[in-house]
Parts: structure tokens; sequence; C-alpha cells
């Protein structure tokens, strides 16, 4: 008899140990963007690893499945940089981490993140270039990157996002042409003011002007 309870007890405890472990990736995903972070203010102290996930985190927010939707920490006085791990957090949509001193550059895992639906990372000090795999954010509607030192040109793919309502890459150091056709079409200059070496925004064409507004063009 105490040789099967025995036997399920170390069945039950294998069992929890597998949940346990697939529950983790995500707050082992959030734990290494920690590890990577300086945080003068103590805004992660309660980003506790040994916790089975990391729903009870401040500033992290879960569905009811237990899976990351949120990370708000805009305004945090955080540095360090970000981490390629965030790209496994598959149900956020919300990744806020405005008003910060984050530099180094943006992770084209981010790019992995198909249910994203706001990414703030304006205010940093990120450089290097917009990922084109952005493009694949296929429910992203706020893209604010404004005010870092972001360079190289403007990825096309963005234009793809058909959800985009909210563009900002002002104050920047973008270089290229502006994309001006799919959802590039909604954004007028103000989306990418104060890049000084990005190209301006064609000027709208003025409406065409009626063939005989002034007379008969006189052919001999
Ligand atoms: C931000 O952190 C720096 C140290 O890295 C500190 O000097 C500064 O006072 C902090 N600012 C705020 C608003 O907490
Ligand atoms: C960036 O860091 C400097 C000095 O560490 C601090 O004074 C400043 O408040 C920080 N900026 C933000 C937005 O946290
Ligand atoms: C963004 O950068 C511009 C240019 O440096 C500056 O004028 C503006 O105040 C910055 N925005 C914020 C909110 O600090
Ligand atoms: C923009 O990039 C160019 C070329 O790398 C550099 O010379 C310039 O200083 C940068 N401007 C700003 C405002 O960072
Ligand atoms: C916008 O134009 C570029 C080529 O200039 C193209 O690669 C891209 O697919 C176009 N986007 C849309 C939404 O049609």
């Amino acid at each position: 008899m105490d040789r099967v309870i025995s036997a399920w007890l170390t069945l039950l405890l294998g069992f929890l140990q597998l949940a346990k472990l697939s529950a983790n990736v995500e707050g082992d995903a959030l734990n290494a963007l920690k590890s990577n972070l300086a945080d003068p203010n103590n805004v992660l102290q309660s980003w506790d690893p040994t916790l089975v996930n990391p729903c009870m985190w401040l500033h992290v927010t879960c569905n009811s499945e237990n899976s990351v939707t949120r990370v708000d920490l805009g305004n945090a006085n955080l540095s360090g940089t970000l981490v390629t791990q965030l790209g496994v957090l598959s149900n956020l949509q919300y990744l806020e981490l405005y008003s910060n001193n984050i530099t180094g550059t943006i992770p084209d895992e981010l790019g992995n993140l198909n249910n994203l639906v706001s990414l703030d990372l304006y205010l940093n000090n990120l450089n290097g270039g917009i990922p084109d795999k952005l493009g694949n954010l296929a429910k992203l509607r706020f893209l604010r990157l404004n005010n870092n030192t972001l360079t190289g040109t403007i990825p096309v793919t963005l234009t793809n996002i058909g959800s985009l309502q909210v563009l900002d890459l002002s104050n920047n150091n973008l270089t290229g042409d502006i994309p001006v056709n799919g959802s590039f079409s909604l954004f007028t200059p103000i989306s990418f003011a104060n890049n000084p070496r990005l190209k301006a925004l064609p000027v709208t064409p003025p409406p065409p002007v009626s063939p005989n507004l002034f007379g008969p063009k006189l052919t001999f």
C-alpha cells in the first residue's frame, strides 16, 4: 500500500515539475530582461524568478491562462539593454518601456510577438535599425519609437501592418525615403519629424486644373 502511494506521489511530483517548467518560460524571459537592466528605483523588486509564473509580479499582467499580456515599465528609470528572450511572450499585447535610459538595439525577436498591439520604446537611447521583422506584427496599432538615436531606413515591411493607427518615429537619425503606401498613407510628416537625414515626404500634389479653366489652348 505504502509503495502504491509513494509511486503515485512520485508521478504527481513529476507532473508538477513539468507544469512548473513549461509555465516558467515566460518568467524566465522576463527574468532575463531584469538581469540585463539596472534598476536604481527597485521597480523590479517583486520579480521573483522562483514563483511558478510571473503573474504576481508588479508591472506584469497575465490572461486567465497565466500567460503574460502586458509589461508596463514606462518612466521607471531603467537602463541597460533589451533581450532577445522577449520574443517568447506569445500573448504579449502591450510592451511599454518608454521614458527610460535603455540603450542598445531593438531585438529582431520582437517581430515574433504576434499579438502585440502596442510597442512603446520612445524616449530611450536605443540605436541601430528598426528591424524588418516588426512588419510581421499584424495586430499592432501603436508603434512609438520616437526620441531615440535609431539609424538606417524605415522598413517598407511596416506598410503591411493594416491595423497601424499611431506611428511616431520622430527625433531619431533615420535615413532614406519615407514609405507612402499601405498603412503609411495615414501618416503625416509629424510621424517622421526631426530625422535630419530622412527625405521629406512629397508635398501633396495640387488638385488637377480643369483644362478649360484658362481658355482653349491655341494651336496653329
Ligand atoms: C534615475 O537613476 C539615476 C541613477 O542611475 C539617479 O541618479 C536618478 O536620480 C534617478 N532618477 C529618478 C527620477 O529616480
Ligand atoms: C537617465 O539617466 C540619467 C542619469 O543616470 C537620469 O538623470 C535621467 O533621469 C534618466 N532618464 C530617464 C528618462 O530615466
Ligand atoms: C524629443 O526630442 C526632441 C528633440 O530633441 C525634444 O525637443 C523633445 O522635447 C523630446 N520629447 C520629449 C517628450 O522629451
Ligand atoms: C546621425 O548619424 C550620422 C552618421 O552616422 C552622424 O554623423 C550624426 O552625428 C548623427 N546625428 C545625430 C543627431 O545623432
Ligand atoms: C509598399 O511599397 C513597397 C515598394 O516600394 C512594397 O515593397 C510594399 O509591399 C508596399 N506595401 C504595400 C502594403 O503594398
